[in-house]
């Protein structure tokens, strides 16, 4: 179990913001990639492609579920045909949904994988891990859908693999035929229409949901999106490490293409970054804040990490932590504070940033700086040992 104190969760209700709707929605479709849309509010919106073909996979009965996720397990690169066995109607679907849109430039995608390499690869790990994985937890439906569904009593595992997937996005590999991110992503789509199926049926579900009758609407995966890309970019820009605009403008093109195979309509994909700021302007605050189930995902995640106990270096990480989500975040997950931590981190990690600016940039040397727990903390998050593969749930969490 978690290491939950009263104090944590003290800290974090203290920073919870009332409810979890979100503002009315105003963001313009003549921004999005579509350039035009109903500009109906995304979370108004769930699925419409994916949801009725989930349900009934699942009207066929558990056995049936089970059945489809050992045929998928073979299907695992994005040039493999679907091995046979499956229901025509699940066929249909995934043929569609696995094609990448007639606005994938393959160009883009291919240097958006450069961002993997050294020169930016060890800040968008950093970023990731102690960034958006604990932002995530910030992330109130995030946090009680995660929390209540089959893969939250694993949760380092269910965090590790939203990041890690959002971490391929900006792997030139993962985009070609030999790689795993079309087939991944589409998986991906099919388990969350599975949860909009299964977590309505959880008793938990209608106590904390806050008013929202089924998890993960677009306007949800929208803000996860923004957890993820938007917010390391805007890092980036903070930290004065910032890519060129080509770079930066390959790197959100990876993100639209991964979020149409996720499932998310045109009329809701940012066509610029200064789009995706104001979209992120304008979800992010309402969606986050304090929640038990929150707090106890991210001690949960450094437990799985660092494992229990260790006191002295979760310390450590989560001061880390707070320095790189800052204080707000940092106060709804019940992370520590320690002023003369606070002080180390605010000199050490712009002396990394400013050694990468050098004239002859060496990451592995320089980010030495930080303590070896932290790179062991990034290797192991992004290690799994054998990477589970993506099935759709059997149930909710167990009780
Ligand atoms: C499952 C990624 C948005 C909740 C997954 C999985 C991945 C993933 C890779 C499969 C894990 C597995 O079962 O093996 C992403 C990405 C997102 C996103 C990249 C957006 C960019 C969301 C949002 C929510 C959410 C917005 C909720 C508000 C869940 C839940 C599961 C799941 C509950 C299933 C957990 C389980 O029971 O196994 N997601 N996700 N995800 N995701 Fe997401």
């Amino acid at each position: 179990m978690t290491n939950l104190s009263r104090r944590r969760l003290l800290a974090s209700s203290g920073a919870a913001a009332a409810g979890a709707t979100l503002p009315l929605w105003t963001w313009s479709p003549s921004a999005s990639i579509a350039g035009t849309g109903a500009g109906l509010d995304p979370d108004h919106v769930w699925d419409v492609r994916a949801d009725p073909v989930i349900e009934r996979l699942y009207g066929e009965g558990i056995d049936k579920v089970a059945e489809v996720n050992e045929i998928l397990k073979s299907w695992t690169t994005n040039d493999q045909p679907l091995p046979g066995g499956l229901p025509g109607y699940l066929v249909d679907f995934i043929e569609e949904a696995r094609r990448l849109p007639a606005w994938a430039d393959q160009g883009k995608l291919k240097l958006a994988g450069t961002f993997n390499e050294e020169k930016y690869g060890f800040f968008l790990a950093l970023l990731y891990t102690l960034g958006s994985g604990l932002i995530s937890c910030a992330i109130k439906r995030e946090a009680w859908s995660v929390y209540y569904s089959y893969g939250g009593s694993d949760m380092r595992d269910r965090i590790a693999k939203t990041t890690v997937l959002g971490y391929d996005v900006m792997d030139a590999q993962g985009w070609t035929a030999s790689g795993r991110l079309m087939v991944n992503s589409v998986k991906t789509r099919m388990v969350h229409a599975a949860v909009r199926h299964l977590l309505p049926q959880s008793p938990h579900w209608s106590s904390v949901g806050a008013g929202q009758k089924i998890p993960i609407s677009q306007a949800d995966i929208l803000v996860t999106f923004h957890s993820l890309g938007t917010w390391v970019m805007k890092k980036f820009t903070e930290w004065n490490i910032e890519p060129t605009q080509e770079l930066a403008d390959a790197f959100l093109h990876a993100w639209n293409v991964d979020l149409h195979l996720l499932g998310v309509q045109e009329q809701y994909l940012p066509k610029d970054w200064s789009a995706a700021y104001s979209q992120y302007d304008q979800v992010m605050g309402p969606a986050t804040g304090g929640t038990r189930e929150g707090v106890e995902l991210a001690q949960a995640l450094l437990d799985s990490v660092i494992g229990e106990g260790n006191p002295l270096l979760r310390h450590e990480l989560e001061s880390l932590g707070r320095y790189v989500i800052g204080d707000a975040y940092a106060d709804m997950i019940g992370f520590d504070k320690d002023p003369l931590l606070a002080s180390l981190w605010a000199t050490t990690v712009p002396l990394l940033v400013t050694s990468y600016q050098s004239t002859v940039p060496n990451i592995p040397i320089v980010s030495n700086l930080l303590p070896e727990a932290v790179h062991t903390f990034i290797k192991i998050y992004f290690s799994p040992g054998d990477p589970a593969p993506i099935t759709l749930p059997l149930g909710n969490r167990p009780q």
